[in-house]
């Protein structure tokens, strides 16, 4: 069921004599903008129904506020272990606080959205539906869980919700023409993505590197498609054809034989296991479906009660060519095997270019993932096709995901600390191209790391223009292998934290973005260190500093 046929079905358009008068208030906890994203719609169709509707981002909210409401639906992603997103932090803190008042007047329906790959599947959703039933609130609605593909059931729940709050208002059924047009915004989104062209791809990366990172350049002429710096690009990536054929081969199956991946949709095997299925990603509940469609009695055991480390090890690093071989036979079709399957999910990068300065095209920074797992190369799969099977003139299916949690200043003048090793520097070009374009007069700083200068200073030569013309005003690298003692960005830090604080005082924004368990925890704990050192402050005080900081959007995270 789509959105727009759940509104129609459920619609009840105010008229003269019968006003529907509730109100509802939409909270969002979004760390790539998902659930932001669904709580714009779902306002949309709550509005058209007739509901005086506010949506916010929970870190917008007034958690004092939380009394005075009658409706309140939460839709919120999870994040890493099974963390509330940045801008859920303190309303989840909030709620599990002494100051968390009763609700009892409070009706709500919590919307999680999470990945079924990892082990605290929509822990924050659960704590929110868990802590405000504490409260003492009534369940309007049942939690619904979402994996990766949400459209679906974020759409069954809305539709839920709906009828629940019709029953509530005594509003009866009936038909009406509910119309959700999000007028101005371009046709192409995540559930329709835009077929772009690549215009070039370049390995930034010099001989002999470790790593292997591509500067993507991709056309959106014609798209109508737009974004902001701090915005990401999705891209819907193809499986590696090889893997198919593996695949299809372990399966004993014909990659010829027609399989319907939805309604109206049928496809050969191959094809499908190509461009409309995960196959990369082992997750409990797949391991589940599996069980119960072969009746593998090696697999149930595995999957017995009590065995979720040993879930979590099998799974860890293998792939579904894995799982086909290690628990065989399948004696299925292959209609019943890819009905198990999950669909693909976009991969997000954190857009490279400023559309000021580079009309109708958005440029993404890519690093290859390869490792070796359980005796076999493991490649990431967005990754390594980027960088193994795409040249300029091929098509990429893409969509702009916007992320108000990454943002330039609107004061043009106020200072920006940037800390970008690796990859991390994506989104930091794009705030030069825009700060340059625009002549923004605001002071910036660049933290920029990775293993070797001579063959990682990624962008390197437009670095070095920007200082020159005043772009950017400070630039500090650490190259960690090019000395016996590693040196991280952090370093850099630390020995300029008397003027890093200063900037901080002046109220400097300071970005983070790059890979979260080491780098964004260290430079985390980093700024802590830097803020009670050079602010005289306790540890507590200084916590308490960057908490304000997230707070008013001074410091912001674009972490993975
Ligand atoms: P390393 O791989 O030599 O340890 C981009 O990948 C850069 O980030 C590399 O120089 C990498 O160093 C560095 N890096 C690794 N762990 C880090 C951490 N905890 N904090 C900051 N930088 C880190």
């Amino acid at each position: 069921s789509q959105l727009g046929t759940a509104s129609a079905q459920l619609a009840q358009l105010p008229t003269e004599n019968q006003k529907i008068s509730k109100e509802v208030t939409i909270l969002y906890g979004s760390q790539t903008g998902n659930a932001r994203g669904l709580a714009k719609k779902s306002a949309q169709t709550l509005e058209a129904n007739g509901y005086q509707v506010t949506v916010s981002a929970m870190s917008d909210f007034k958690p004092n506020n939380l009394k005075k409401l009658q409706n309140l639906l939460i839709i919120a992603s999870t994040h890493g272990e099974g963390d509330p997103p940045d801008n859920a932090i303190s309303f989840h803190e909030f709620l599990y606080s002494k100051r968390a008042p009763k609700l009892e007047d409070l009706h709500f329906s919590v919307l999680a959205l999470g990945d079924s790959s990892y082990e605290f599947f929509c822990q924050t959703g659960k704590d929110f539906d868990g802590r405000l039933e504490e409260l003492g609130g009534t369940r309007l609605y049942p939690r619904f869980d979402c994996d990766v593909d949400f459209d679906e059931p974020a759409a069954e729940w809305l539709e839920g919700v709906l009828a629940s709050l019709g029953e509530a208002a005594g509003v009866t059924q009936a038909q009406a023409q509910t119309t959700v047009n999000p007028a101005v915004e371009s046709v192409y989104s995540r559930t329709n993505p835009f077929k772009a062209e690549v215009l070039e791809n370049i390995n930034l990366n010099g001989r002999g590197s470790n790593k292997e990172t591509h500067h993507l350049e991709i056309s959106l002429e014609g798209s109508g498609l737009t974004f902001e710096p701090g915005d990401a690009l999705g891209i819907y990536p193809d499986n590696d054809p090889e893997l198919v054929d593996l695949l299809i081969k372990e399966l004993n199956m014909n990659p010829d034989e027609k399989v319907t991946v939805k309604q109206g949709d049928v496809r050969t095997l191959s094809d499908a296991l190509v461009s409309y299925y995960e196959i990369s990603v082992l997750t409990k509940p797949l391991l589940q479906k599996a069980a119960d469609l072969t009746g593998n009695k090696e697999l149930q055991d595995l999957l017995a009660p009590g065995k979720e480390e040993e879930v979590k090890a099998y799974i860890h690093g293998r792939d579904l060519i894995d799982l086909v071989h290690d628990y065989t036979p399948w004696n299925v079709t292959a209609q019943e095997f890819v009905s198990i399957l999950r669909k693909i999910p976009g991969r997000l990068y954190s857009i490279a270019s400023s559309l000021a300065a580079n009309p109708d095209e958005v440029h993404l920074t890519i690093g290859a993932v390869r490792y070796d797992a359980h005796g076999r190369n493991r490649n990431g799969v967005c990754s390594t096709l980027v960088a193994d099977r795409i040249n300029p003139g091929d098509i990429l299916n893409v969509y702009v995901q916007q992320n108000e949690n990454y943002k330039l200043p609107q004061n043009p003048e106020t200072p920006i600390i940037m800390i970008g090793p690796g990859t991390g520097v994506a989104p930091f070009r794009a705030f030069m191209q825009e700060r340059e374009e625009t002549g923004a007069e605001g002071k910036s700083w660049l933290f920029f790391g990775d293993q070797h200068f001579v063959t990682d200073f990624l962008y390197q030569v437009e670095w070095q223009k920007w200082l020159q013309n005043g772009t950017l005003t400070k630039l500090d690298v650490a190259f960690s292998r090019d000395t016996n003692q590693k040196v991280y960005v952090q370093h850099r830090m630390h020995e300029q934290s008397k003027e890093l604080f200063q900037w901080l005082q002046d109220g400097a924004v300071v970005y983070i973005c790059g890979d979260e368990k080491h780098m964004a925890h260290d430079v985390h704990q980093t700024l802590i260190d830097i803020i009670e050192k050079e602010g005289s402050m306790s540890r507590e005080q200084a916590e308490a500093y960057l908490a304000d900081m997230q707070q008013q959007k001074r410091y912001q995270r674009d972490v993975y």
